[in-house]
């Protein structure tokens, strides 16, 4: 029986979350339709329980259940009216003995009209307390995607999962640990080599390069959150990138690990002023050191062909003194951001 798995994420992630799934799980993308803004159909070839184990997966995942809301498998396919997809979802309730529904419909709207809809029923509705879920996704006005379960994925993140210091902690995270190009960098460069972190306040990416490298300098005018001072590994230069230079020099050269590195950046400055900085750290940098740049576009030109535009005359200024391995959109990018991955020449 053919069974889809319908994700409700947030519009600005739909596209790069979309094709995150399909790349990590194997999956296919349904391309039905004017889907809503928040919603993602996939589909399998290995079925209904590979669909089910990616959906707890992404449920028990510390990136993803931070930006799905809410994910559900459905069984059927309606092409026809919505009071037809009404009346198989009421078939198929009737039919899972449900003592109490939770209604989940994309878009979200569609709640009270469902239950509206559904009539007189020999169930409850109850959006906490429930035996069964019943999604509905509106694909299009006459193609909408169906499902009753038992398990309802909201995405919650579990109560054991680690609060970093920042969110941005999750940005470095995913850039090493979920794409091919990190993962490559961390085999490279082992875990005795030096870390530069540029704007590194309030410590998000320090407190990760710190749990994985031998030396972290962070700098910043800003402060470090108090639980990065006990780190022996970790030293804070409270000045500018631009002050920093030297003294980045100077320890890095005074330091056992006089080797290549990683030189991150996660600044909040335009993009010609953060490639200004980069191109002053290159001049004495290592050969061989590992660039993670995050680079933030121009908000006012706020449109995709002027972020392309930016990310290539970035790209062109970089390759001076870097190989770009790698650009990506990650999923705790903001739509105004990309991450560079490169090398030192
Ligand atoms: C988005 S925050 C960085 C968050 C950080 N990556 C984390 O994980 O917590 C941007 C930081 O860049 C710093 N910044 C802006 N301009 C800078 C400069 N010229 N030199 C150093 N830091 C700078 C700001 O002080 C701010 O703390």
């Amino acid at each position: 029986m053919d069974s889809w798995l319908m994700f409700d994420v947030p519009t600005s992630h739909r596209s790069r979350m979309a094709k995150r799934l399909v790349r990590d799980f194997n999956l296919q993308r349904v391309p039905i339709g004017r889907l809503d803004g928040t919603t993602v159909v996939l589909q399998s070839q290995q079925g209904a329980e590979h669909l089910k184990e990616v959906l707890e997966h992404c449920n028990a995942d510390p990136l993803l259940c931070r930006l799905i809301n809410a994910g559900a498998l459905c069984s059927h396919l309606i092409r026809g009216s919505f009071q037809q997809a009404v009346d198989k979802l009421k078939e198929l309730i009737v039919q899972s003995h449900a003592k109490s529904i939770r209604i989940h419909s994309c878009p979200k709207k569609l709640d009270a009209l469902i239950a509206g809809a559904l009539g007189d029923c020999s169930f409850e509705f109850s959006p906490t307390s429930f035996s069964h879920c019943a999604f509905i996704a509106e694909i299009d006005s006459n193609l909408l995607l169906i499902g009753v379960d038992t398990r309802y994925f909201s995405f919650r993140v579990p109560e054991d999962c680690h609060i970093p210091v920042s969110k941005a902690y999750f940005k470095l995270l995913d850039a090493f640990e979920r794409t091919e190009v990190g993962n490559q960098f961390l085999n490279e460069i082992g875990p005795k080599s030096w870390c530069v972190d540029l704007g590194a306040s309030p410590g998000g990416w320090t407190e990760y390069l710190s749990s994985k490298r031998a030396l972290v300098i962070s700098v910043d005018p800003g402060s470090l959150n108090d639980s990065l001072s006990s780190r022996i590994n970790v030293v804070h230069v409270r000045m500018t990138a631009e002050d920093a230079l030297n003294e980045c020099k100077r320890l890095i050269q005074e330091s056992d690990f006089n080797r290549p590195g990683f030189l991150c950046s996660d600044m909040n400055v335009s993009s010609s002023k953060v490639l200004n900085l980069i191109e002053m750290y290159s001049f004495w940098i290592p050969s061989g050191t590992r660039l993670i740049l995050t680079i933030k576009f121009h908000r006012i030109r706020d449109a995709e062909s002027h972020r392309s535009e930016e990310l290539a005359k970035a790209l062109e200024t970089l390759s001076k003194h870097w190989i770009i391995n790698a650009t990506e959109w990650l999923l705790f990018n903001t739509l105004h951001e990309r991450t560079v991955f490169g090398t030192k020449k």
